[in-house]
């Protein structure tokens, strides 16, 4: 071979080698190209799946069980209370004894008592400026609540109205805030509101009565106690509102457009069909400890957070049911099972696959694969079927008594939307509009 030939044999096998290594890092960059793309997919994917972030803060102690309201005394010791303001309702606590024997055991320990009581269902404004005027006037340094949810939350908004500057309902209506309050527990005598360990408290303005919900960490009670068996003594209405607020507690958490929360999702399952089981055997027999305690646990699970954990809440039905109890003073749980079915119907075809679920899982209902809206609107019928079943109403006018009135209406949905400046829910935001349609619904 030449000295040429050898030198274009060396260019051709060159330009060859050249070729195959443009062929070899085509494919590698087609290969790397489509791999990434994958990753990309697999990243949003992943991301829309992922469990959403969330804080979870729990504070209270809680002592359960018979006869834990021995404790009282030791409890508001170790919080700090010195002189306590104790805070509770109507008189079934004092009927029952309980309201004398927890004060026998505080100053039978050397803590000084201040009393105030009158709180109603839907507590009024009124009697919380009396009860931070007393604080002030006494030198309170802790609340007991001895009661329900309405005693519990007037008791809140005292501890925030004594140690904020200002009218204590600016807090209410978006006008301050307030990050410190005089600290607070409660002997509870109601399964229902969750208010023992929530981070809220809803107060009724009796000037208009708008009923308005304000809150933060620094409100959550130091300690609940709680014994079933005072809670033998409640009416089967109250006992039944209460069921129907726990379990729309845990609704308004699971009715969310997220996607992975299995875990919460399960909890909150259990919670609901446990809460439905039970509620048959304590209206049969109020003095089932066995049940009593089981909903008087459900209540505080359904409301302290734990069904909410990487949720979306929605909250909807709270805030059209806040509006109900501020115009006609009916019972909150009431309200709530008024107007649940017709929130549903109107904004269940916004994720049809959750309204199945819980129709499923929740309530019973036999899936039907072929026709998943009719498995969903066949799960609201069953929860009608149950708030029937424990005496609750599915209806305003079940609810009032009587029909409500186009104006009565308007207004409701003027309120419920801050005067049109908000719109409320998150499943399905609702308008001005949509909360006047939801209300036409459930009259
Ligand atoms: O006032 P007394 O005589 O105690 O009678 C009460 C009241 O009439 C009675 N009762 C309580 N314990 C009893 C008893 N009767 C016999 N035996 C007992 N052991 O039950 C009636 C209702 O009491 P209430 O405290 O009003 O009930 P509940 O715990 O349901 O509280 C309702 C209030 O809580 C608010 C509601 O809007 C309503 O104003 N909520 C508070 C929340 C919170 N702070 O986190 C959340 C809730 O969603 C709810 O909005
Ligand atoms: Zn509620």
């Amino acid at each position: 071979m030449g000295a040429l030939t050898a030198t274009l044999f060396c260019e051709q096998a060159a330009k060859a080698a050249d070729a195959k290594i443009m062929m070899m890092s085509f494919f590698i960059a087609r290969f790397l190209f489509l791999t990434s793309k994958i990753i990309i997919i697999f990243v949003i994917i992943n991301n829309s799946l992922k469990m959403k972030d969330f804080v979870y803060f729990a504070p209270t102690e809680v002592v359960f069980g018979k006869k834990s309201e021995e404790q009282v005394a030791s409890l508001v010791k170790k919080y700090g209370g010195h002189k306590v303001l104790v805070h509770y309702g109507g008189g079934s606590a004092k009927r029952s004894g309980l309201l004398d024997k927890t004060i026998g055991l505080l100053n039978g320990s050397g803590i000084q008592t201040v009393l105030l009581g009158g709180v109603v269902p839907n507590p009024r404004l009124s009697l919380v400026r009396e009860g931070i005027d007393l604080c002030k006037r006494e030198g309170v340094d802790f609340i007991l609540s001895v009661g329900g949810g309405s005693v519990i939350d007037s008791a809140k908004a005292i501890a925030y109205g004594v140690r904020y500057d200002g009218d204590v309902w600016d807090l209410f209506i978006g006008k301050g805030e307030c990050y410190e309050c005089l600290p607070m527990g409660c002997v509870l005598t109601i399964p229902a509101a969750g208010s023992e360990m929530s981070s809220g408290t809803v107060i009724t303005n009796e000037d208009g009565n708008l009923k308005r919900d304000y809150g933060n960490e620094y409100c959550r009670q130091k300690f609940a106690i709680m014994n079933p068996e005072r809670t033998f003594t409640l009416p089967a209405y109250q006992t039944a509102a209460g069921v129907t607020d726990m379990i729309m507690h845990t609704m308004e958490r699971y009715f969310s457009q997220d996607d992975d929360m299995t875990l919460t999702d399960a909890v909150a399952e259990a919670l609901m069909r446990t809460m439905m089981d039970e509620v048959f055997n304590v209206l049969k027999d109020p003095s089932d400890y066995r049940a009593r305690a089981q909903i008087m646990w459900g209540g505080t699970l359904a409301h302290n957070d734990i069904t909410g954990c990487g949720t979306t809440s929605d909250w909807a039905t709270h805030q059209l049911e806040h509006e109900l109890s501020g115009m006609f003073d009916v019972t909150h749980g009431a309200g709530l099972a008024a107007i649940w079915p017709s929130w549903a119907r109107y904004v269940y075809k916004e994720n049809v696959s959750r309204f199945v679920r819980f129709a499923v899982n929740v309530m019973g209902v036999t899936n039907d694969f072929t026709d998943p809206e009719g498995t969903a609107l066949r799960g609201i019928e069953a929860m009608e079927r149950f708030y029937h079943a424990i005496g609750m109403p599915v209806s305003i006018k079940e609810l009032i008594g009587r029909e409500i009135t186009d104006e009565e209406i308007e207004e409701l949905a003027l309120t419920c939307s801050w005067f049109g400046k908000s719109t409320q829910g998150r499943f399905k935001v609702l308008s001005k509009a949509d909360m006047a349609a939801i209300y036409r619904m459930a009259r």
